[in-house]
C-alpha cells in the first residue's frame, strides 16, 4: 500500500445538533485543525440537513468537507420528505452518507435503495460514503462475511471502476455503534477490512480497490483510535459521540497523526 495515503477523519452528528450548535462545532473544529496539512488529512463533517447551509458558510471546503446524512435517488419529483442531490449540491455538500446502520435498521432501507442512492450520488459528482456492517445476531450466526459481501455487491452494483475512484466505504459493525455499542477488537477490524478490500478488488480490480478509502466506525474514542487506525486497510475513522466535542475530536486526530 502506498505510504503517502491520506488519513480520513469524519463525523456524522446524527439528529443531535441544531443549526447554532453545528455552526459552533464546525467553526471550532476548523480553528483547532487549521495548521494540520490537508495533504495528509481529509476531514469531513456530516450535520443535519437544516444545518448544512449555515455550516457551509462558515467552513472552507478545503479544510472541512461537508456531507449529508441521506439523499433521495431522484433529482426531483413527488417524494415528500426526501432531499435531492441538486438541493445538497446547492448548499456545498460533497459527500453523501448512504446506508448508515440507523437508515437500514430503523428506517428499513434495503440494499437496492442504497444502490440507487450510490449511483445517483456518483452521477451528480457527489462522493457516496457507503456504510456496511453486520448485526450482532448475524455475527453470532457466523454470517458476517455473507452480510458484508451482500451489502457491498448490492450497494455497488452497476458502479464502474472509473466511478469507484470517487467512493468511500465505512465498515461499521452494528453491534459496535452508539452508547450500547462494544468497540470491535482491533484484530476483528483488521480481518473485516481485509475482507472488504478483497471484495472491492473483485468488483474493481486491485488498483482501483486500493484507492478507495476504507473507514472504520463504531465506538471509536481517544483510547482505541490509534490502535484501530494502525490496522492494515484502515484508511480512516468515522466517529460519532467522541467527535462531537471539537477538542476531543482534535485530540483523536492529533494522536493518530502522531503515531502514523
Ligand atoms: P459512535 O457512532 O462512534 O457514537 O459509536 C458511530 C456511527 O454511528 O457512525
Amino acid at each position: 500500500m502506498p505510504e503517502t495515503r491520506k488519513i480520513y477523519f469524519g463525523t456524522n452528528t446524527k439528529m443531535y445538533m441544531t443549526i447554532a450548535k453545528t455552526v459552533n462545532f464546525v467553526t471550532e473544529l476548523q480553528q483547532r485543525t487549521k495548521e494540520i496539512s490537508r495533504d495528509r488529512v481529509t476531514l469531513f463533517v456530516i450535520p443535519s440537513f437544516t444545518a448544512l447551509d449555515a455550516a457551509n458558510r462558515c467552513i472552507s471546503p478545503e479544510r472541512i468537507r461537508l456531507g449529508a446524512q441521506n439523499m433521495c435517488w431522484e433529482d426531483a419529483g413527488p417524494f415528500t420528505g426526501e432531499i435531492s442531490p441538486l438541493m445538497l449540491k446547492e448548499v456545498g455538500v460533497q459527500i453523501v452518507e448512504i446506508g448508515h446502520s440507523e437508515r437500514r435498521h430503523v428506517f428499513l432501507e434495503t440494499d437496492e435503495m442504497e444502490n440507487q442512492k450510490v449511483r445517483c450520488a456518483l452521477r451528480h459528482g457527489l462522493t457516496p460514503l457507503l456504510c456496511i456492517g453486520e448485526t450482532a445476531e448475524e455475527k453470532r450466526h457466523g454470517l458476517s462475511y455473507e452480510v458484508l459481501r451482500k451489502q457491498l455487491k448490492h450497494g455497488l452494483f452497476g458502479v464502474t471502476s472509473r466511478q469507484a475512484r470517487n467512493l468511500m466505504i465505512a465498515y461499521e459493525p452494528v453491534w459496535a455503534i452508539g452508547a450500547k455499542g462494544v468497540p470491535a477488537p482491533k484484530e476483528y477490524v483488521s480481518r473485516q477490512h481485509a475482507v472488504i478490500r478483497a471484495l472491492l478488488v473483485e468488483c474493481f480490480g486491485r488498483h482501483v480497490a486500493e484507492s478507495v478509502p476504507l473507514l472504520y466506525g463504531g465506538s471509536v474514542n481517544k483510547e482505541n483510535a490509534v490502535e484501530i487506525k494502525r490496522q492494515d486497510n484502515v484508511d480512516g475513522l468515522f466517529i460519532g459521540r467522541s467527535a462531537w466535542d471539537a477538542a476531543n475530536f482534535e485530540e483523536i486526530i492529533r494522536k493518530v497523526l502522531a503515531e502514523a
